[in-house]
Formats: structure tokens, sequence, C-alpha cells
């Protein structure tokens, strides 16, 4: 691309190979046919109606009627950045994608974004955050769709609608904008108490962070990675920030709401625009790829489940610096369109049921959202390596395909495009035995225990973290209008930890409750329960 240059008002141009400019020195139509003015319409008569006929008028404005494309359904508000990857070479024992090599350098594209709020919406509420990452790799592009939390409300991607509208602002009110702090979050949650791990975490100091910059990812899935000779194993993807993790306080988030909602927008641009790049170390833990999909007794393909850092530790693999902002937010940041599916050779995917039903979802939202199937051609988007993918027409086709229609098998047009070797190749399914050969409609986890991992991070926590968890709590329940609602959640963290329960219950005025029996069918993980000592009788 051209060398970057600015203008008066500081926008950036020039600085992508992609970046159209406005052309030619003079206002044309969109046509190109040059006009001489753009400040009046054509009217009969100087003081009369607006006339049909004013091609340019009426040009100008339907473009404008139609600027604005649907907000993503979920994490709508965002921020971008681009930047490199470069593989510190030691996975090559465990994963063959060659953007991993020693030294290899890859394009980026990241964006975070909170996950309920609309786009207009403010940066320092307390939600999840997510954490993007296009990979434009020489084998094509890599998607790491994580949060900033390792862990998800739900084992099964068909509750996704559910836990959505449920925290969703209300229908009728549309409040709250971005907050848990509402009677549908909670009735959902404190029902559905597999979310109990993940809505810990929202309540701690990691549901509002101090940047992007100090926050870690996950990738949260287990996906499969396989090496050159085929072996596989099973792995979890970490980003550690170089700045540490920092959290605001909540009177800090509150305040800075209200003063500037665009406060992580901000300090990302700016921390790039000043040469102070973030940079994130890309790590995995790996374990081994058994019939069962455990490790230490810990559900593989349980998404409300983490693998604590002391059972697997966490391998730095590379590291990304984010170097360059966005030229055009539109263009970038809000056209990014990630995909589980896109992988890359040596990147599997796994039978967690949420990661199955995540791979069915983007794409079909994209379809909508950006306009018909053709959106992998908008430029930041593009793959970063020949496409020949024999697909044809649809709206927004930039291409001129030459040649009959593309079909296989053909010997009319110079045969089909060209197939590489069928184990080289991306989205190659390494041969596993099928789980069980029965049709059925039920929970895939063997253990369904949704305390036990709540607990291990709330007692993880120093004295003033858990402070900040009560009072999250507190404040978040305490804007429910729905007596049981609150009642039902306070049954829940009895379930966690009865000091938490009862600090909680206190803050709401209302009885601390005994936590219930725990199913016969629970067994906690006899790994976790070595940890932090502090397994409870209960
Ligand atoms: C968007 C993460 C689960 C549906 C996103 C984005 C992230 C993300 C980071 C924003 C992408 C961007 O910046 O453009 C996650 C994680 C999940 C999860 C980590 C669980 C581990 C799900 C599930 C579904 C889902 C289960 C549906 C069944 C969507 C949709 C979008 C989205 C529809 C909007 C995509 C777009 O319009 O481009 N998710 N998500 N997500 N997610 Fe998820």
């Amino acid at each position: 691309g051209s060398p970057e240059t600015r203008t008066a008002t500081g926008a950036r141009t020039g600085a992508d190979a992609d970046v159209r400019e406005q052309q030619g020195e003079y206002l044309t139509t969109s046509t190109g046919a040059r006009l001489h003015d753009t400040d009046h319409s054509l009217r009969a008569g100087r003081r009369g109606p607006t006339l049909l006929q004013d091609h340019h008028l009426r040009e100008k404005i339907t473009h404008f009627d139609h600027e604005r494309i649907p907000e993503r359904v979920v994490h709508a508000r965002g921020a971008g950045a681009h930047g490199v990857f470069v593989g510190y070479g030691n996975a090559t024992n465990v994963c063959k994608a060659a953007f991993l090599d020693e030294g290899v350098t890859t394009p980026v594209f990241v964006r975070f974004s909170t996950v309920l709020g609309s786009r207009g919406s403010a940066d320092t509420v307390r939600d999840t955050r997510g954490f993007a990452t296009k990979f434009y790799t020489s084998e094509g592009t890599f998607d790491l769709v994580g949060n900033n939390i390792p862990v998800f409300f739900i084992q099964d991607g068909i509750k996704f609608p559910d836990i959505i509208h449920a925290a969703k602002p209300h229908p009728d009110r549309e409040i709250p904008q971005a907050q848990s702090a509402h009677d549908t979050f909670w009735d959902f949650v404190s029902l559905h108490t597999e979310a109990t791990h993940h809505v810990l975490w929202n309540m701690s100091d990691r549901g509002i962070p101090r940047s992007y910059r100090m926050m870690e990812g996950f990738g949260v899935h287990s996906f499969r990675l396989v090496n050159a000779e085929g072996g596989t194993a099973l792995a979890k993807f970490h980003w550690k920030p170089k700045l540490g993790v920092h959290s605001l306080t909540w009177e800090e988030a509150q305040m800075i709401g209200g003063v500037d909602p665009d406060f992580h927008r901000r300090d990302l641009y700016d921390a790039i625009e000043a040469g102070a790049f973030p940079q994130w170390e890309l790590g995995i833990q790996v374990f081994p790829d058994t019939p069962e999909q455990t490790f230490e007794g810990i559900d593989l393909l349980d998404s409300t489940k983490i693998v604590p850092e002391e059972l697997a530790p966490v391998q730095p693999i590379g590291v990304l610096t984010l170097n360059r902002n966005p030229t055009n937010f539109f263009a970038e940041t809000e056209q990014v369109a990630f995909h589980l599916g896109n992988l890359v050779p040596g990147i599997d995917v796994t039978d967690d049921p949420l990661f199955q039903t995540r791979l069915f979802s983007y794409l079909d939202t994209q379809l909508s959202r950006l306009g018909g199937p053709n959106f992998n051609q908008i430029p930041i988007n593009r793959p970063h390596v020949p496409v020949n993918d024999m697909f044809r027409d649809g709206f927004h086709q930039h291409a001129v395909h030459r040649g009959v229609a593309p079909y296989k098998p053909n010997t009319l047009d110079g045969g089909c495009p060209f197939f590489a070797g069928a184990d080289t190749g991306a989205l190659v399914e390494v041969p596993q035995p099928v789980a069980e050969s029965v049709k059925e409609r039920r929970a895939h986890v063997t253990v369904d225990d949704h305390f036990s991992q709540a607990r291990l991070f709330y007692r993880s926590m120093t004295p003033v973290e858990r402070e900040h968890i009560v009072r999250a709590f507190t404040f978040e329940l305490g804007k429910c209008y729905e007596q049981a609602v609150k009642e039902r959640e306070l049954r829940v963290l009895a379930n966690v930890d009865a000091d938490l329960c009862a600090k909680v219950a206190q803050g709401l005025g209302l009885p601390a409750p005994e936590p219930t029996e725990v199913p016969a069918d629970v067994t906690p993980s006899p790994a976790l329960s070595q940890l932090g000592g502090e397994w409870p009788a209960d």
C-alpha cells in the first residue's frame, strides 16, 4: 500500500492497500458524472416543492439511508486493532500449523468486545469480554474466537438463545442496557445452575477489566491438535497479557462509564498510537486425547469447567503484538466476521456441543449481518492466500469469474480445482470413534457438578477480591424486583460457599438459606479437592 499520511483532521489515509479513497478532483455522482452543486435540491421555483427528478438528491439521501447494517446479535460493542503473531516453534510436537513454527510472522486482526450492550453502550460495564483473533496464515485464515473468562454459562449451544434472551435488556423497557442487574438474568442463572461458575467470574473483578490490554483471553473449548505424524492431543488456548491482568474497582467503573463511555476503545487506540503496543503470549494446556476426553477427572468437553493451571501448566507458544489501529471502524472492526470453522491444518474441533453449535451459528448470523454469502470478499475478511472455492454469484459478488460455472468432475473447463493430498489440508477429520451409537437428546456430561469449580474460584480469591464479589452480587441482585429470584440465587450461593451466601444475604436484608443436599451423582473431582485444601464437607 501507499505510505500512511494524515489529513488535517487526523484521519488516516493510505495505510492499507485495500483503502479506497474518494478519487479525483471533483465531486461526482456514484457513477462518476461531475456535479456542480450539492448544497441545494432541485425545486419547482425558488420556494416551490422538491422535484423527484433530482437524481443527485435521491442518490445522496438513499445511500445515507442505508449506511447502517445490523449490529451483532451479541458482542455488538467492540474495538479492533491490527498486529502480528510470531510463533516460538515449540508447539510442533503437538500441532503442525505452520503459523506456530519458529519465527513465522503472521498478520492478525483482533476485536475485543462486551457481550450484552448495543453498539453505543458503555465500555466499563460488568460483563464478559470477547477476545477474537483472526490469523491470516499462509495456510488460510484461523479464527480463535474467545472470551476473557475461561468458562461459559452453558454446556450445550442449544441454550444460547435462552441465556441471551434472559440477559439482554427487558423487551418493554429496553433496560438495563448492558448489565446483569435484572430479574430475567438472575431468574435464568438461579434455575440453570450450570451457569454458576461463569457468574462467579462475572461478579469478580474479571467482569470489569481495567483495559483490553490487561485482559487474559481463553479459547474456552478443548480443541484437537494434530501433529505432522497424525498424532492428536486435546488443548485449551490461553492469551496472557504482558501487562498483567488488572481490573477497575466498581466505583471506578461506574464513574468512568459516565465520564467516558468509550474508555476501553480510547485506551486501546491511544496506546497503539503512542507506540505502546500491547502484547499477549499465546499458550496451550495440552491433554492426552483419550477415549474418555477427561483429564484428572475433569470433563474436557464441558465448557463450564477449567483445568487448573496447577494440574496442566500453560505453555507459551507464540507472541501477539497489536501495532496498528484500524483505518476505518466500519470497514474493519464492524465488518470483520469471525468463525470457529475457520481452521488450518493442525487445529481441529472436538465434540463439545457448545463448540458444535457455534460452528453453525456464526456463519448463519453473518449471512444476514453482512448481507449475503460473499462477506469473505470484504477486505478485512479476505484470506492472505489464493482462494479457489468454486462459489459463484450471490449478493455483493466482487469477482468477475471466467469460463463455465465450476463443477466436479469436469473435463470441459481445464479440469477442476486441484485438491491437495487428503491428509494435508484443513478440516481433515482425524478418524475418531463416535462415543455412543444411540441417538439421544440428553446432557453430554457424565458428572454434572455445578458448584465445586465455582467454590474453588471463590476460595482462590484474596479477602479484598472476595469482598468485591460479595458487593457485586449484592448490587446486581439488589436491582431485581422479584423477591423469589433473589431468594433462589441465595440458595445457589449457599451451595457455593456459606460465607459468600451469608454476606450477600445480609446485604440484601434476607435470611441466608442452608445449602441444599448435594445430588448423589455429584462426585467432586479428586484432583480439584487437592487444590487449595479447602474442600468442604458438604
Ligand atoms: C459473537 C465468543 C458462545 C453466537 C461472538 C464474539 C465473540 C464470541 C468473541 C464476537 C466476535 C466479533 O468480535 O466479531 C464466544 C465464546 C463462546 C460463545 C467464547 C463460548 C465459549 C456462543 C454460542 C453461540 C454464539 C454458543 C450460539 C449458539 C454468537 C453470535 C455472534 C457471536 C451469533 C455474533 C457474530 C457476528 O455477528 O459476527 N462470540 N461465543 N456464541 N457469538 Fe459467540
